[in-house]
């Protein structure tokens, strides 16, 4: 059974390099770069090959076990262009980690991620010249991992594709750098406890779009799951989310649900609540990951304790949050630093610093080449 190794990767460049669009041409996952990293995986023989090949198609079986089963599970990364035009990757070990987790509990092969990182620098040294520069904007990157074996006997796969695909990219949503309205959504859950909302499997977010797109209609950019009869706060569709309070002592507080299962353990959700820990005045601010409820947000935005919230992911960064309609009536959040709250604008500062190398804290940014 052959482990991982990126020393064995093959290159076949392309023969027809594309042209980068510029930054304002850029639409989030709509335009690809040259090349593509696969590795197949046998339950016989183990990891192959690493092959980046030209951009291309699959072709399958119409029986393969991910088109009928759901085996496919992703991560979402990015690579920064820093001002030196070093091509760096943040806490890439922490995807791996999570692509490892959710591989386990999917039935698919898991990999020794320090090697698919080696594999992702030298995927990134290819494709150097699609990693747009400035604050924003960096090469999205799709680690995706799907069964491959064919036949409709529902078993663990015996085969499996490990490959990333890569997508400059600027804002995630449509409006760009702005603050998003929310649609909080009750009428139906997005995970449950013992279930597999803390795993990044593509068929976690098949059963949101319905909902996210009523919310759309009525002019919404993402929905807040809730989750119990209580209401308790999970996530936002594509982000996690966080809740800024003033206590009545006059001291604040910075609110995340907990990991319990539920919600997504995002990187930037992590980076943000260390970093939080890490600059916030202790005397003045706490930062808790703790089971909070819309009716508390409700109730803390009607006596004015509602400072702020946010919603951080990968692709989104740090996205301002300015309204969130509850059962017909709107929650207004307050954005008071210029179309932001003023922790948010720090945190994406400071996270957004680290990214592109302006400045180091704990290692968390690599660099790629
Ligand atoms: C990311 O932030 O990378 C995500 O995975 C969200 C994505 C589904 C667009």
């Amino acid at each position: 059974m052959s482990a991982l190794d990126a020393s064995k990767l093959e290159i076949t460049k392309t023969t027809t390099p594309k042209e980068p669009l510029a930054n304002d041409k850029l639409v989030f996952g709509q335009s690809f770069t040259d090349h593509i990293l696969e590795i197949d995986w046998t339950k016989e023989e183990g990891w192959g090959t690493p092959k980046i090949t030209p951009y291309h198609n699959f072709q399958m079986d119409p029986a393969t076990c991910v088109l009928h089963y759901s085996f496919e599970l992703f991560e979402g990364m990015k690579a920064y262009r820093d001002s030196q035009g070093k091509i760096r990757t943040f806490r890439p070990d922490k995807n791996m980690e999570r692509m490892n987790r959710t591989a386990k509990r999917a039935s698919l092969p898991t990999f020794d991620g320090e090697e698919f990182i080696k594999l992702l620098d030298k995927f990134l040294a290819l494709e150097e010249r699609f990693v747009p520069q400035g604050k924003g904007y960096s090469l999205y990157l799709r680690p995706t991992l799907i069964g491959t074996s064919i036949g409709l006997g529902v078993s663990s796969p015996t085969k499996a594709k490990l490959y990333c695909i890569a997508s400059p990219v600027g804002p995630y949503f449509g409006a760009g750098f702005k603050p998003v309205s929310l649609e909080a959504t009750d009428y139906a859950v997005r995970a449950w406890p013992k279930g597999v909302g803390a795993y990044k499997l593509g068929a976690n977010y098949v059963s949101c779009i319905e909902p996210q797109s009523e919310a759309a209609k009525r002019g919404h950019s993402q929905n807040l799951w809730l989750f119990g009869e209580e209401g308790e706060i999970t996530e936002v569709g594509a982000m996690n989310v966080f809740f800024a309070f003033e206590n009545d002592d006059k001291t604040k507080e910075l609110v995340t649900a907990p990991l319990d299962g539920m919600i997504l353990p995002g990187v930037t959700r992590d980076s943000a609540i260390q970093l939080a820990r890490a600059r916030l005045d202790s005397k003045e601010w706490s930062v808790s990951e703790r089971k909070l409820t819309i009716h508390e947000v409700k109730e803390r935005a009607a006596k004015g304790q509602l400072i702020e919230a946010f919603g951080t992911g990968t692709a989104a960064i740090v996205a301002p949050i300015n309204n969130i309609e509850f059962r017909g009536e709107n929650i207004e959040v307050p954005c008071t630093a210029g179309g932001s709250g003023e922790i948010a604008k720090n945190i994406c500062e400071w996270i957004q610093d680290i990214q592109y190398g302006v400045e180091e804290f704990e290692n968390w940014s690599r660099v790629a080449n």
